[in-house]
């Protein structure tokens, strides 16, 4: 059974990957707004991605037999000057997790609570990759410019990103 301490740490963590949910899809719909659709698709993955962060968080608890206590959601920024900004934001609210998920991982080592070492190590693997892919889009938006061609470019290239199978944040699944 999972203690207090942690659990209380891991409710709030199912609040922040939420948050990071509802942030990547006021982006997404921010990005859908200027006509930059594959970013806005690239941004709609991302928040499938969070989403099922959050389950697997709020799985493990039910798993360990904890208390699953949900918090509310901050209110979210819904305007960006740029989708250099949208990344920008992305690239810092991924390093803003992984602050987190290290936080998580030093109290289960504290707690001596190792059943929770598989699952923060695959979280802390999965912001390796994020915090990369975050910083390598914001350094190629960067790189683009004021170049419009560059910006389309870069925007059909995102839109090549796969929706995992099913999900409901894809318009075609939607409308089936
Ligand atoms: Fe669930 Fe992007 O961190």
């Amino acid at each position: 059974m999972i203690g207090e301490r942690l659990n209380n740490a891991i409710n709030e963590q199912i609040k922040n990957e939420l948050e990071s949910y509802y942030i990547y899809l006021s982006m997404a719909a921010w990005l859908h707004s200027k006509s930059l659709d594959g970013m806005g698709h690239w941004m709609r993955c991302q928040a499938h991605e969070e989403m099922i962060h959050a389950m697997k968080l709020f799985n493990h608890i039910i798993d360990r037999g904890g208390d699953i206590v949900l918090q509310d959601l901050k209110q979210l920024k819904t305007q960006w000057s740029s989708p250099l900004e949208v990344f920008q934001d992305a690239y810092e609210h991924e390093k803003f997790i992984t602050g987190k998920i290290n936080d998580l991982t030093t109290i289960a080592r504290e707690e001596r609570d190792y059943a929770s070492e598989p699952i923060l190590a695959w979280f802390s693997d999965e912001q390796t990759e994020e915090e990369a892919v975050s910083s390598k889009i914001t350094a190629e938006l960067e790189m683009v410019g004021e170049d419009k061609s560059g910006l389309l470019m870069l925007d059909r290239e995102l839109g090549g990103r796969a929706y995992p199978a099913g999900s409901p944040l894809d318009p075609v699944a939607g409308a089936e």
